[in-house]
């Protein structure tokens, strides 16, 4: 098991964000986590990395209790913008994941280039490696930030709304590269994302977080009237379109729409 989570609740500043959450990843797999803003999507990826403690139940991830700076894995967090005058370049970011956080300055060697070089492809980012990051687009910085986040070769990646401020086609492309990544090196991977639609065809599972509860199941088994009803504690209606998007209405904000109308 990958993570494991086992009637977990998180309180902060004297509230409850969920509780008696139970969840079981195996390695290698997909997982979207899904709900309304403030649910406690981050909060649950913070749990997971020892950074938020626990109020009751536990949490392991690759069979030991949670702690902080695993090496095994990495962290995409939410909404990281850079300053437009900060002029390292974007291939540098990328190498700072390799060996930025444990000696300082990363490390130039052939090998470790090769790496930078091969995760910048993989995101599709070659065209603007070599420019500043701050002069970036925020979709060409989230790529950037993916490709850090990679780079390491962790087993698990956490990423924190990593498909924001990427167009349609791009969530798409990202979300695939993804899934094959999850396929090809065994990396488990828990992507907090705000629709549903771009991820649908590359998620194992998904993660539903609402009403002060977590809720794991196939996409077609959780995102369900009946299912997020329950979960909310309200009524809510889950509608398919004739071009076999989900939408999720009557909940407190939407969570499916097309990018475009961002
Ligand atoms: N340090 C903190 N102290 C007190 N409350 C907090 C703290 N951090 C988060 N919260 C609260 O916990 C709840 C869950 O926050 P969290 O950031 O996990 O939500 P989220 O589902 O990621 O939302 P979003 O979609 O907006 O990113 C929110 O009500 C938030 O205000
Ligand atoms: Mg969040």
């Amino acid at each position: 098991m990958a993570v494991a989570l086992e009637r977990a609740s998180v309180s902060l500043g004297g509230h409850v964000v969920w509780r008696d959450a139970s969840l079981e990843v195996a390695a290698g797999e997909f997982v979207a986590i899904l709900g309304p803003n403030g649910a406690g999507k981050s909060t649950l990826l913070k749990a997971l990395l020892g950074v938020v403690p626990l109020s009751a139940g536990t949490a392991r991830v690759f069979g030991r209790p949670v702690r902080r700076g695993n090496d095994a894995v990495g962290y995409l967090p939410q909404r990281r913008r850079f300053d437009p005058d900060l002029r390292i370049r974007a291939l540098d970011l990328v190498s700072l994941g390799l060996d930025g956080d444990r000696l300082g300055v990363p490390l130039p060697s052939p090998a470790n280039a090769e790496r930078v070089r091969e995760m910048i492809e993989l995101v599709g980012a070659g065209a603007y490696a070599g420019r500043p990051i701050g002069e970036l687009s925020g979709g060409e910085q989230q790529r950037i930030l993916i490709a850090q986040a990679l780079v390491t070769g962790a087993r698990m990646l956490m990423l924190d709304e990593p498909l924001e401020s990427l167009d349609l086609n791009n969530q798409q492309a990202i979300s695939d590269l993804i899934r094959t990544i999850c396929q090809r090196r065994l990396v488990t991977v828990l992507l907090v994302a705000h629709d549903i639609n771009p991820i649908l065809p590359f998620v194992d599972r998904v993660v539903y977080v609402a009403g002060g509860r977590v809720l794991c199941g196939k996409p077609e088994e959780v995102i369900r009237t009946e299912t997020l009803t329950r979960l909310y504690g309200a009524p809510v209606e889950v509608l398919r379109t004739s071009d076999g998007r989900i939408v999720v209405v009557g909940q407190h904000e939407p969570v499916s729409y097309h990018a475009a109308d961002n």
